[in-house]
């Protein structure tokens, strides 16, 4: 089976085809992030009209480099929630078209099921249950991973996701949007025990929290500002990298263990991280589990996660139909459409 599916939640849109759900024929990803960047952070505005402007180019380009024409998919699998209002729109109404005039089935996918799905693409043995955790721009998860369409959040954040953490510590060390990347780099250079940063506590002990920490490494730039001190950037950005990790793996490691699992994945943006894959891949190891990580062009926003993840939804039955809408906030583990 062969599947065309398109993402467009955020600041890229983009397009894929799958082929049993498993492996990538083609996959296109074009960012709008240079354009974001002059303003700090994604203006959802901006980011709806540029979608507008590429989908069709973006689709047409999946399709040439699978060799396929739209007459050749079985199916259109398409992220719906959880989102920019208005960039979902964009893709949501071009696969609702492209299903409908094709009369092929039409595939609601949640952006947070298709990041787990990625580690499906790399890793052909991988296969439910199994506990992971996802780490995006907007969301921090624990999940258990029952089937390939069930799942239980077991923790989540209260304030703030860890890439809007990373993002909004980058902003005030002085790195341009989107910061978690430019982090990682200067981590490299730093002194990881240079500054001491708090851990916020949570009621829950699978829940996270970073706006705590993320104030904490303004403060400490405002204080030193002040006193006409010097801030070692690298040092701040590795202790800052290196505080998120501890946190994202102790609860995770924590919750792995709590629940029993031996097989652990990790997801989203923040996958990206070298600190965390570094530090999670030597606590699984440490604790005799079986870790699997995306590679890197699959930790970011693209669509062949959402084919892959589509696939699973359609052999679950879980199949749009014309009044499918856009949804900006559902949870991971209650879809509906
Ligand atoms: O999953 P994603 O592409 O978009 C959402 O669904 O939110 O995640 C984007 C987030 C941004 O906050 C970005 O700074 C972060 O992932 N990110 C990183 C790295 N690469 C991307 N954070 C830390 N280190 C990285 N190497
Ligand atoms: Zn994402």
């Amino acid at each position: 089976m062969q599947i065309l599916s398109i993402e467009s939640s955020c600041d890229e849109t983009a397009a894929a085809v799958i082929r049993d759900g498993r492996e990538i024929v083609s996959s296109v990803v074009a960012t709008q992030i240079e354009e974001h960047r002059m303003y700090g952070g994604v203006v959802p505005e901006i980011a709806s009209r540029r979608h507008c402007e590429s989908i069709v180019g973006v689709v047409n380009e999946a399709l040439e480099k699978a060799g396929m024409t739209a007459k050749d998919v079985d199916a259109i699998a398409v992220t719906f929630a959880p989102g920019l209002i208005g960039a979902l729109l964009v893709g949501v109404n071009f696969a609702k078209g492209l299903a409908f005039s094709l009369g092929k089935p039409l595939i609601p996918v949640h952006h947070i099921r298709g990041h787990i799905a990625a580690n499906y693409l790399a890793h052909k043995e991988l296969e439910p249950p199994y506990m992971c955790l996802v780490a995006s721009g907007g969301h921090s998860h624990i999940v258990r991973v029952n089937s390939y369409t069930e799942f239980e959040t077991v923790g989540r954040t209260v304030d703030d996701a860890a890439g809007e953490a990373f993002d909004k510590a980058a902003r005030a060390m002085g790195f341009p949007y989107p910061g978690g990347v430019f982090i990682d780099k200067a981590s490299k250079l730093g002194d990881p025990s240079k500054y001491k940063l708090p851990k916020p506590k949570t009621q829950n002990p699978y829940d996270f929290s970073f706006s705590g920490l993320k104030t904490a490494v303004i403060n400490l730039i405002h204080n030193a500002d002040q006193k006409g001190e010097e801030i070692d950037v690298n040092s701040l950005a590795a202790c800052f990298q290196n505080t998120v990790s501890e946190i994202l793996t102790d609860k995770f490691i924590a919750a792995a263990l709590e629940f029993g699992y031996k097989k652990i994945a990790l997801a989203g943006g923040v996958a990206a991280n070298s600190g965390l894959r570094e530090m999670l891949s030597a606590a699984a190891e440490k604790n005799g589990m079986a870790l699997y990580v995306p590679p890197l062009p699959l930790c970011g926003d693209n669509a062949a996660m959402i084919g892959c993840q589509g696939y699973y939804e359609f052999l679950a039955g879980n199949i749009g139909d014309e009044s499918l809408n856009a949804v900006a906030t559902m949870s991971l583990d209650k879809v509906k459409f």
